[in-house]
């Protein structure tokens, strides 16, 4: 699809339908709807407000045809002014675009750069959110549908008449194309099926898809790495686990962060085999890794002055005649050593050496992202991520900038007696402890594997692959975390 900015008014542009907006409680029309309404005999104020009584309450969406141009008009209800956020204006629109693309006639839209004149609001961000909207919004995977519909939206134009507001617009639809773009190869990469998609073959799609130097670590490179936790998870698939290094250096960065993504390709449970229904979804235990490819490729376009390097250690927890045992005593990289409790309790394993390798790298920062515990989907739902980590400030400050990206933290506590629980008599820790305080558990597990860099948590067990729409309206993979990383890192 072609998204674009116009300087032009939006009756100079031919196009299947029109869409404006209008806010709770507008006695008089302004802007782009001021001048549609005007151009069309008033049918907006003398008929769709007056005769239908649309009044623009947030998500409502008004539809007429426009019989003598064939055209169809669409009035998009924003709501009152001062309730809208860009979060509400993102979600909105990715109704209006599943609206729109319903209609096989609708191949392309002009529209108002909606929010923009409401006071607070700036149109850089507006375009971004709307351009997000259309692209996240219209996301399916059909992959393995016989009856694979094309998207009928084909071009997406807003128009902006003045220069400096239109200049900023055009900057936002960029950013907006760049997250939306890969938010979308995120979620295709999580839906994927765990058949096709393995730690060979997430490697190759980061090799190819990054768009940054990649570099792939097979078993025997990983042994001499010591990463003997990260393989002990993996030792029981028949699929080979690959340590991912992804690198963005900028000639004279000002900092230096590194973001690890948990990626089990399929999460059986190992020998402390899952349930059913709780293994049906685990396809998706590598959002984390998802999210971290995904993030990488934007920094590639966007080209922040940050030096990034993502890490994956890739692997299938599966049960088998070579599974690693509950009981087992594993050496992990830092010489710190695991006895396995729970095999099932696979990621924070995995990542204990992602982690440590992550730190030998020497960054500024470290942030990890993963589905890792049913205790944080228990604790939170599908509402909300947790986060930890070993810097409060750190903390706060990425909550803060994700809940502008629409993404909700919340600071789960690493009280030191979570880590009670953990304690083994043969090794230096257990992985696992229990049930009770589960996510916090885990997140102490995590922390003793990292000596002295700050360090951030994501725990997105429960907001990484949904069974109902999200406000955005997407199911199954949400692509979580990665807007709030993109924006965390280059902003
Ligand atoms: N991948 C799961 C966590 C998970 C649960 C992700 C639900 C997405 C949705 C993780 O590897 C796991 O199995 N954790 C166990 C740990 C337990 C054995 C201590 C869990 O949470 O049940
Ligand atoms: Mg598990
Ligand atoms: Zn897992």
């Amino acid at each position: 699809m072609n998204i674009k900015v116009l300087k032009k008014s939006i009756l100079d542009i031919d196009a299947d339908v029109i869409a404006v907006n209008l806010t709770e409680g507008t006695k008089t029309l302004t802007g782009v709807t001021e001048i549609v309404d005007k151009a069309y005999d008033n049918i907006i104020s003398k008929f769709i407000i007056k005769k239908e009584k649309f009044e623009g309450k947030y998500g409502s969406i008004f539809e007429l045809p426009l019989v003598e141009s064939g055209k169809r008009l669409l009035i998009i209800g924003l709501g009152k002014p001062s309730e809208l956020t860009y979060v509400k204006l993102r979600d909105l629109i990715a109704k209006v675009a599943r609206v729109c693309n319903a209609n096989k006639n609708a191949k392309k839209i002009v529209s108002a750069l909606h929010g923009a004149d409401i006071k607070g609001f700036c149109p850089e961000q507006c375009a971004q959110m709307i351009t997000e909207g259309i692209i996240s919004g219209l996301y399916s995977f059909d992959k393995y549908k016989s009856d694979k519909k094309d998207k009928n939206i084909k071009e997406f134009i807003m128009v902006e008449t003045d220069v400096k507001a239109f200049k900023k617009a055009e900057i936002g639809a960029e950013r907006g194309v760049i997250i939306a773009k890969n938010l979308n190869m995120a979620r295709d990469l999580i839906n994927e099926s765990s058949q096709y998609l393995y730690p060979e073959t997430l490697a190759d799609f980061a090799i190819e898809n990054s768009g940054v130097k990649t570099t792939v670590f097979n078993k025997a490179r990983i042994k001499k790495m010591g990463m003997n936790a990260f393989l002990a998870v993996g030792q029981g698939s028949v699929h080979e686990p690959k340590l991912i290094h992804m690198e963005y250096k900028p000639a004279k960065a000002k900092k230096k962060i590194a973001i690890v993504g948990k990626g089990i390709t399929f999460d059986a449970g190992g020998l402390d085999l899952k349930p059913p229904t709780s293994m049906l979804t685990m396809r998706d235990d590598m959002a984390g890794a998802a999210a971290v490819i995904a993030t990488m490729k934007a920094i590639s376009e966007i080209k922040p002055n940050i030096e990034v390097h993502a890490i994956i250690a890739a692997c299938e927890n599966m049960p088998s005649g070579s599974a690693y045992k509950p009981g087992d005593v594993i050496i992990s990289k830092t010489g710190r050593t695991i006895e396995i409790d729970n095999t099932d309790a696979e990621g924070r394993v995995t990542l204990a050496d992602a982690l440590a390798y992550a730190e030998e790298i020497g960054v500024d920062e470290i942030i990890d992202i993963a589905t890792l515990t049913g205790a944080c989907v228990v604790a939170l739902g599908t509402v909300a991520s947790g986060i930890m980590g070993n810097n409060d400030k750190k903390i706060k400050d990425f909550i803060e900038v994700a809940s502008q990206a629409g993404e909700r933290f919340w600071q789960l506590p690493m009280f030191e007696e979570y880590g009670d629980t953990l304690r083994s008599d043969i090794a230096d820790t257990k992985n696992t402890g229990g049930r009770m305080g589960g996510a916090s558990a885990a997140g102490i597990f995590l922390s003793k594997f990292i000596k002295k860099t700050p360090w951030i948590h994501l725990d997105i067990a429960g907001t990484a692959f949904v069974d109902k729409p999200t406000s955005e309206g997407i199911k199954n993979a949400t692509g979580i975390g990665i807007r709030s990383l993109i924006k965390y890192i280059t902003e």
